[in-house]
């Protein structure tokens, strides 16, 4: 028999995801013991590291629910096959990168991490168990983790659920500790309904319950497909208007307000930048084209995918006009990178803006300096490699190596720069001291704001040749 309640949890994956979904409900459900289980020793080393500062993933808040949480009912271990066996719950929060070969390469989420989670499930389970979809799946994803664990020789039940994961990086906790909406999707079964409830028992210990939305399990799939496609659309809307603004001599911060006082429109969403970036949006939406094309919808495809095409000419955009500005050439140039993460607060890089733009402007062969108060070097590198940059110089191809310098601090990143291009929203970059800056970078010092943040009255009074984005 399906539980509706359960007493023990398990989530295999212990990233971005997994890590502080579990760590908050491990804060709010003390009687409910959660494991956390993933196959990468390094990470779980990490999970467990006495200095709370080395935890994995940086997110404000994280350390102390984990300090609250962890040894008390909040474990993490790379056990996977314990983890499976404890769990009456399982959550799935592996990755689900797009698909980089054979059918729906560059499209399709690659299911084989899910599938393998499924298979072990089903192989190692003693008895009934609910499965929880915590990663982004494909609609109809339930369906194949179904007959996957009923394939496999076992007399046990499973209920599968599905429950995305709205939480944004950099206010994970905060998204995760006051949701909007929990959206629970379950088949209509009784082995279903037992299953639903059970989740929504474990989240009504702090969610209203009437923020707890139950669907059918499809429903819920596409919602979060859907949610994160018509953000990114949002985004993608401002960014298109930005272009036109810079040609009109409009202000696109000005229109962003003056549309987002309309309550039908809302402010959110609305902030033109050079792109944006992280490992959900392009990855749903591409997701979600596929999808379409597959179900025989083309125009809704192309609809959809206009959101991404539109995504990869703002980061062209912002490039080129970098190298017009400088008169046409970055070769030899020190151009000066403020931030590196896809967005502040955090320091996860995947599908960043920064990576495609410094890609451009190396193969126009520009010195680039990186400052990021969260980003490593090795990560930086690793990010270049997975565009084809290689790590040392080929032929008459520059490698990584000589091409690149990471800085751990700022001031040293911009000195006797020629330009300096903000990428990444974070707040410190407001405080410089930018007079100084200026007096110690080539002239004319040109400042590209990729995200609108800075002082641009202020910083052209300095001296500064000050370009914004849709600032016309
Ligand atoms: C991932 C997906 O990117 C996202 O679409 C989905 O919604 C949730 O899962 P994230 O948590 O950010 O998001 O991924 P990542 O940080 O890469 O963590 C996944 C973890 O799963 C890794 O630590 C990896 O080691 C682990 N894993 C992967 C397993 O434990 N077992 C596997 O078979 C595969
Ligand atoms: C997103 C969704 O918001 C979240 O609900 C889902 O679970 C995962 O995907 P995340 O990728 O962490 O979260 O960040 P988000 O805050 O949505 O930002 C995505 C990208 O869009 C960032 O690069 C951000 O800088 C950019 N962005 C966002 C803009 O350029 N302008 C905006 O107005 C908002």
């Amino acid at each position: 028999m399906i539980p509706s309640q359960v007493k023990t949890i398990t989530c295999i994956g212990a990233g971005y995801v997994g890590g502080p979904t579990m760590a908050v409900i491990a804060k709010n459900c003390p009687h409910i013991t959660v494991n956390v289980v993933d196959i990468n020793p390094e990470r779980i080393a990490a999970w467990n590291d006495e200095n709370l500062e080395n935890l994995p993933i940086y997110e404000p808040g994280l350390k102390e629910v984990v300090a609250e949480a962890r040894g008390r009912n909040l474990f993490f271990s790379t056990d996977v096959d314990q983890g499976i066996r404890d769990g009456q719950m399982i959550f799935i929060s592996v990755n689900t990168p797009t698909k980089t070969y054979g059918t729906g390469k560059g499209m399709a989420a690659d299911l084989k991490y899910v599938e393998l989670c499924a298979r072990q499930i089903a192989k190692v389970a003693q008895e009934d168990k609910i499965v929880v979809e915590k990663s982004t799946l494909p609609v109809r994803t339930a369906e194949s983790i179904k007959r996957i664990l009923q394939a496999e020789d076992t007399e046990h039940n499973f209920a599968i659920l599905s429950n995305p994961e709205f939480l944004a990086e950099g206010t994970a906790i905060d998204d995760l500790q006051h949701a909007d909406r929990m959206l629970i999707g379950g088949e209509e079964d009784e082995n279903g309904q037992h299953a639903m409830e059970a989740l929504v028992d474990v989240y009504s210990n702090w969610i209203p319950r009437e923020r707890l939305i139950t669907t059918r399990v499809w429903s819920s799939e596409l919602s979060k497909l859907t949610a994160n496609a018509v953000l990114a659309q949002r985004v993608s809307s401002i960014n298109a208007i930005s272009a036109l603004c810079e040609r009109t001599g409009a202000d696109v911060d000005e229109v962003a307000h003056a549309i987002g006082m309309d309550s039908r429109i809302g402010p959110k969403f609305l902030k033109a930048s050079v792109g944006f970036g992280g490992s959900c949006f392009q990855k749903d939406i591409l997701n979600l084209v596929y999808l379409c094309r597959h179900f025989n919808l083309p125009e809704v495809a192309d609809y959809w995918e206009q959101v991404v095409k539109l995504n990869d000419y703002q980061k062209h955009r912002f490039a080129k006009n970098i190298v017009d500005s400088l008169f046409n050439t970055v070769s030899g140039k020190k151009i000066t990178f403020l931030g590196w993460a896809f967005k502040k607060d955090t320091n996860d890089t995947r599908e960043s803006a920064a990576i495609y733009v410094a890609k451009e402007l190396l193969d126009d062969h520009a010195e680039i300096h990186v400052y990021d108060p969260k980003v490593t070097k090795e990560q930086i590198f690793k990010d270049l490699e997975a565009v084809g940059m290689s790590p040392l110089a080929k032929g008459d191809e520059r490698g990584i190596e000589e091409s690149i310098t990471v800085h751990t601090s700022p001031y040293p990143a911009m000195e006797q720069a020629h330009a300096i291009a903000l990428l990444t929203e974070w707040d410190e970059f407001k405080t410089y001291d930018w007079q100084e800056i200026y007096e110690n970078m080539h002239k004319p010092a040109f400042v590209f704001d990729g995200r609108n943040i800075l002082n641009a009255k202020e910083l052209a009074e300095i001296g500064f040749t000050y370009k914004g984005i849709g600032k016309g």
